[in-house]
């Protein structure tokens, strides 16, 4: 259904996405704001500004896009790509995800400061009517008078000034009064309405903290609907981070007080506890009709685990074998009983099909003797498309996989075609390394990396054969890293599994950089995973040389 005249006369007619919402047809009869004739739920996703918050999580360019494309695949509504302002590297993220990404509408985050926006509306230039300016400012007492140590009437003064700012530049701005759950409900009411006047399409009440309870929450977004002035020509959204665990259940008790957009993260990652998880608002939405009665996304849900694994592959942060949808134990049913029932008929113990988030369906696993059409065709799949240039190693090295075990799996090909992505030019890619360690000798290892053409080469002693590896490769790349974190995994089963190691270091300058390696030899992944946290620091010290703290 078209959006209502009433909101087409007060919005600017060629706002992408606000021309496009369309939904189930609602009773004329009752009296309610347009996205409540509308059933459709908007689904925000900020895996690429709050997600790469959660420390360890910065991404760079290339893995931004990548997260960026699948997101468009999966059909989310909005792309939160970056806070603009807060690095080069950020500013050019969100540029080259405004000019390649087609379908969401692509957001860029701002203070209500005029450098900010100004940076925003720049990033977003390519995006034409899908740009959205998001900027925020907190409203919450302690805020205001520890933070920004400022009177409310110049609050609303500054919420205003953003909002007409942004609005001068792009017709879909979105405000955040940040903190907005532990804001005065009257004060919050007034500072909503200011920002709707002046021009705000979408309102988000974030619980910055993850202090809400679902009810009270809901409560909150029922209160605005009363109060708030011309609520109706604005979207309601909500912003959960689950400190106490809240976020989704708060994100879903504010929906069925009449809040339109959810936004998260597809894997719940996010500042300190992290964001809602996306795939659990979707998925609970469209399991329980009889709860969220006619309400519905437009996620494309076969793609979620594969948007998962990629988040986490990027991010460098796992996901735990339990955890709902996407965990690995999710669909898996251990106890006899269940598995009876299960066979008997699987709604006994299922209440989603696991087909329906991307489980399942696995084609026969490739071999040594499979071809690169066959590799590459798969590699699409999984939903990586690749250039010609980056396909050659990654073929060399399922070749030589291929001979080391029986299958090459799905989740082998992945975790080469990461390690491959370290080859790019200017980069460093392992070419081999010897390592002697065992009994009484001193480890030591032998590095050969390659680099611009060229074969480098140094050994070192070290305090293991990691540290060993790790020492040799400092000397050739003249850096020295400090591991923080240290993880390794069966990425398949058998005793010839690849095992994937998962590194956090820190070059010297408080970020960690995450890296990932996979071989079936683990002193070797460990040497993948250093080589590509170095290529990623590299390429993160060309692009966003810093990173302004004062982001908040
Ligand atoms: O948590 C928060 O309040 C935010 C805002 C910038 C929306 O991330
Ligand atoms: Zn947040």
């Amino acid at each position: 259904m078209p959006l209502s005249s009433r909101a087409q006369s007060a919005l600017a007619p060629y706002c992408f996405l606000l021309s496009n919402f369309s939904g189930a047809a609602h009773d004329p009869g009752v009296p309610d704001p347009f996205y409540m004739n509308n059933d459709r739920v908007l689904i925000f996703d900020t895996t690429l500004r709050d997600g790469e918050q959660c420390p360890g999580a910065s991404m760079n360019l290339r893995e931004k896009l990548e997260i960026a494309r699948q997101l468009a695949r999966l059909k989310v509504d909005i792309i939160e790509a970056g806070f603009p302002v807060i690095s080069d590297g950020d500013f050019e993220a969100v540029k080259i995800i405004a000019s390649e990404i087609q379908g969401p509408v692509i957001a860029g985050l701002a203070r209500c400061v005029p450098k900010d926006i100004e940076a925003a509306g720049r990033a977003l230039l390519p995006a034409g009517d899908r740009a959205r300016i998001h900027v925020f400012l907190a409203t919450s007492k302690i805020h205001r008078e520890h933070k920004l140590k400022k009177a409310n009437e110049e609050i609303i003064r500054l919420a205003v000034e953003g909002v007409t700012q942004a609005k001068s530049m792009v017709c879909d701005v979105e405000f955040s009064p940040e903190d907005a759950s532990r804001t005065e409900p009257e004060f919050l009411a007034e500072v909503v309405q200011a920002a709707i006047e002046a021009g705000a399409t979408t309102v988000n009440i974030p619980d910055t903290v993850g202090y809400a309870m679902p009810g009270q929450y809901a409560d909150l977004i029922t209160y605005l609907r009363k109060h708030v002035r011309d609520i109706e020509k604005a979207v309601i959204s909500v912003h959960c981070h689950d400190d106490l665990g809240m976020a989704v259940a708060n994100s879903l008790a504010a929906v069925q007080s009449g809040a339109r957009q959810v936004e998260g993260t597809f894997n719940g990652i996010g500042e300190r506890a992290g964001n809602a998880a996306l795939e659990e608002v979707v998925m609970a939405i469209k399991t329980r009709p009889d709860v969220y009665g006619g309400l519905f996304t437009g996620i494309a849900t076969k793609e979620i685990l594969k948007t998962s694994r990629l988040i986490s592959r990027l991010s460098g942060l796992q996901v735990a074998r339990s955890k709902a949808i996407i965990g690995e134990n999710a669909f898996a049913h251990g106890s006899g009983i269940h598995q009876d029932g299960i066979l008997k008929m699987r709604e006994t113990y299922e209440i989603m099909d696991p087909r329906d988030v991307g489980w399942g369906g696995t084609d026969l696993p490739l071999t040594k003797h499979s071809g690169r059409h066959a590799m590459v065709a798969r590699l699409e799949q999984l939903g990586l498309t690749l250039t010609e240039a980056e396909i050659v190693p990654i073929f060399t090295r399922f070749k030589e996989l291929g001979d080391k075990k029986k299958f090459v799996y799905d989740d082998d090909l992945v975790a080469l075609a990461g390690d491959a992505a370290a080859g790019e030019t200017g980069a460093y890619a392992l070419e081999s390394l010897y390592v002697v360690c065992g009994g009484s000798t001193v480890p030591t290892a032998t590095v050969k990396l390659r680099h611009n053409g060229e074969t480098l080469e140094e050994a070192s002693p070290g305090n293991g054969a990691v540290d060993a590896a790790m020492k040799a490769i400092d000397r050739i790349v003249k850096k020295t890293g400090h591991l923080a974190v240290y993880l390794v995994e069966a990425v398949t089963e058998g005793q010839d599994a690849l095992g994937e190691v998962t590194l956090k270091v820190d070059f010297g300058d408080g970020r960690l950089i995450t890296g990932k390696g996979a071989s079936t030899d683990v002193i070797e992944a460990s040497a993948r995973a250093y080589v590509n946290a170095i290529n990623r620091v590299l390429v993160m010290q060309q692009t966003a040389p810093g990173v302004d703290m004062s982001r908040v």
